[in-house]
């Protein structure tokens, strides 16, 4: 029985954290190397050498094939053994499993389900990523020790801040009436829609609003079962809600990409893409370090709650009304995991 759902690609790592040496990671529960075949371009195994079952990531990447640490069993990029020192024949059996790996966004995304479904038309989208009107900072990645689903509430749940990021983006002001949700087979929204108050002096200091008043729009999606996007709008207020409306004002887009690491961790990577300070890098290095103490703040939580829930064996005692958004995407997950187990049994059968 799978715990996670497995057709579906996830972040496995930036770009940029795999050079010339293997990166061993745990993903959905099983070990994984990643490294850089011949052609440059990222390949991941199953982190094991079939001979004596010593992690392939302790090894060395030599001409673009992965040599065990052990005694020099040499596999290419998509599993089979290449060479084996002191032996000319390599038997049938001497190979590893290959996952299928999608470069995109600057980072290396892996399919951990059927291979021959692993289809790049079904990643993520990230508009403006590639948009020179748009800033960004990329690479973040934080461990956070606790389930994914623990993160996954969290980031459905927008009254939390007012308690959680007191020392950070925490507003005592936010009240929390007033979240509405749509729900489609792929994704869940819960937003809110602040429609003409005066822009606040921190949007005045990026943006001249003149003496007009400004909408604010606030929207925490959830697409199943690893990403969410964060969606802050500060715009003209009147203007129709049109993608064209949002960006004629401040857009910020905050990206979090959670890949299972295993039943009480996850790999928690995260972006950042806004329409302003364009090419402020000193600004991006600011705001790095307000979103990581952000999602530390988080992430404490997180673990304190793992800890508890390990504990009790619940995950859960109490239900409140602030609950339905996280509620729905935690169903939502489950219904993946359902169906694919389902059809792993229809194929068994
Ligand atoms: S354990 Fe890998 S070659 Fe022996
Ligand atoms: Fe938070």
């Amino acid at each position: 029985m799978n715990k996670f759902p497995r057709n579906h690609w996830y972040a496995a790592a930036w770009a940029s954290e795999i050079g010339d040496a293997p990166v061993g990671r745990r993903i959905l529960d099983e070990p994984v190397v990643l490294f850089r075949g011949g052609d440059g371009k990222v390949a991941a195994l199953e982190d094991r050498c079939p001979h004596r079952l010593v992690p392939l990531s302790m090894g060395t990447v030599v001409n673009g094939a992965l040599q065990c640490g052990y005694h020099g069993m040499t596999f290419g990029a998509d599993g089979q053994c290449v060479r084996i020192p002191g032996q000319e024949r390599i038997p049938p059996r001497a190979v590893v499993r290959n996952y299928p790996i999608a470069e995109r966004y600057g980072m290396a995304w892996i399919w951990m389900g059927e291979a021959e479904r692993a289809d790049p038309e079904l990643l993520p989208e990230i508009p403006h990523f590639d948009d020179p009107d748009w800033g960004k900072i990329t690479d973040g990645y934080q461990h956070h020790p606790s389930n994914y689903l623990n993160i996954v509430e969290n980031l459905m749940d927008p009254s939390h801040t007012t308690f959680v990021h007191k020392q950070t983006i925490g507003n005592p002001a936010a009240a929390n009436a007033g979240v509405q949700m749509e729900k489609t087979d792929d994704y869940i929204v819960a937003y809110k829609w602040l429609p003409s108050s005066p822009p606040s002096p921190m949007d005045m200091q990026i943006k001249d609003f003149g003496d007009g008043k400004v909408d604010r729009g606030q929207f925490f999606y959830f697409e199943v079962p690893c990403v969410s996007r964060v969606d802050i709008i500060t715009m003209p207020a009147g203007l129709e809600r049109t993608e064209e409306n949002f960006n004629k004002g401040l857009r910020n887009n905050s990206y979090k990409f959670l890949t299972p690491e295993t039943e009480t961790s996850t790999h928690f990577f995260w972006m950042h893409l806004r329409n302003y300070n364009v090419g402020d890098d000193a600004w991006s290095e600011r705001m790095r370090g307000v979103f990581e103490k952000t999602f530390n703040e988080d992430r404490d939580i997180e673990m304190a709650m793992q800890e508890s829930q390990n504990l009790l064996g619940v995950r859960q005692m109490v239900g409140l009304e602030i609950d339905r958004a996280p509620t729905i995407a935690l169903k939502m997950i489950e219904r993946l995991v359902k169906d694919e187990n389902a059809a792993a049994e229809t194929v068994a059968a």
